[in-house]
């Protein structure tokens, strides 16, 4: 496959003098293609936009691609805000959301492709099934053993335990920390990844939830928590700023404590 060719700069033909020519900052989008009705191999295909023309984000490239140049160019998107986690792709070798990746000048060729390691149903869109039951399979829902304290009341947390759940709850699920590590991309299939993780402890560490211990017995296995060789790529791909490594660590703890 021939490499993307770089982004140029293109002069364009102004009604005034050659002054005032100004030059068009033209970028190359170098996007994963593969459609599934008709089975040729994948392909880098190249786009060429006009960044003067186009909103500021990696996101608004690719609708514009869509909208003006090739409609059959496929992706999820969903909120433009970082909100639905829906965008999540691999832009220039790292994961992140196409809605809050800047777009780069004009002086180097973008390339866009799938979230790593994941089966790809078309193009930009990966199959999801494996990572969502991974994190259905820990439970995230509060779970008791006794009613409200107050029938028909809801369970009360202090503003303290309620703060011991920052840095998880705001988790939206994109997927770039599971698809970024190396634990992850050999063992798919048995090691729970950091997102499921870190949702499986924001409810050990929740102060409401009465099943701690079976939570924590459920994941205490050599594959589906104890892959993570604690390299931190989950770290530096999630797009909201959590730490799954942190989290992931805090769980082991809590299995060192409670065996
Ligand atoms: S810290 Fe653990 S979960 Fe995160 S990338 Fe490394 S092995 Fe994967
Ligand atoms: S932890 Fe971050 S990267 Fe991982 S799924 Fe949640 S929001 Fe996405
Ligand atoms: S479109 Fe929702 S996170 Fe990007």
């Amino acid at each position: 496959m021939s490499p993307a060719p770089a982004a140029r700069l293109v002069q364009t033909q102004t009604h005034s003098s050659q002054a005032d020519a100004k030059p068009k900052p033209i970028k190359t989008f170098s996007i994963y293609r593969w459609n599934p009705d008709s089975p040729t191999k994948p392909e880098l295909k190249n786009y060429e936009i006009d960044l003067a023309e186009c909103g500021p984000m990696v996101l608004d490239a690719l609708i514009k691609i869509k909208n003006e140049k090739d409609p059959s160019l496929t992706f999820r998107r969903s909120c433009r805000e970082g909100i639905c986690g829906s965008c999540a792709m691999n832009i220039d070798g790292d994961n992140g959301l196409a809605c809050l990746t800047k777009i780069q000048d004009a002086g180097s060729a973008s390339t866009i492709t799938p979230l790593p390691h994941m089966f790809v149903v078309k193009d930009l869109v990966v199959d999801m099934t494996n990572f969502y039951n991974q994190y259905k399979s820990v439970e995230p829902w509060l779970k008791r053993k006794d009613p409200p304290t107050e029938a028909g009341k809801e369970n009360l947390q202090s503003k303290e335990d309620r703060a011991k759940l920052d840095g998880m709850y705001e988790c939206i699920l994109c997927a770039c920390c599971s698809t970024s590590c190396p634990s992850y991309w050999w063992n798919p299939e048995s090691y729970l990844g950091p997102a499921a993780l870190l949702h499986a402890n924001r409810w050990i560490q929740d102060s409401r939830d009465q099943y701690t211990k079976e939570r924590l017995e459920s994941i205490n296995d050599e594959y589906k928590l104890y892959r993570c060789h604690t390299i931190k790529n989950c770290v530096h791909a999630c797009p909201k700023g959590l730490n799954p490594a942190q989290q992931i660590d805090s769980v082991k703890k809590l299995q060192i404590s409670a065996n």
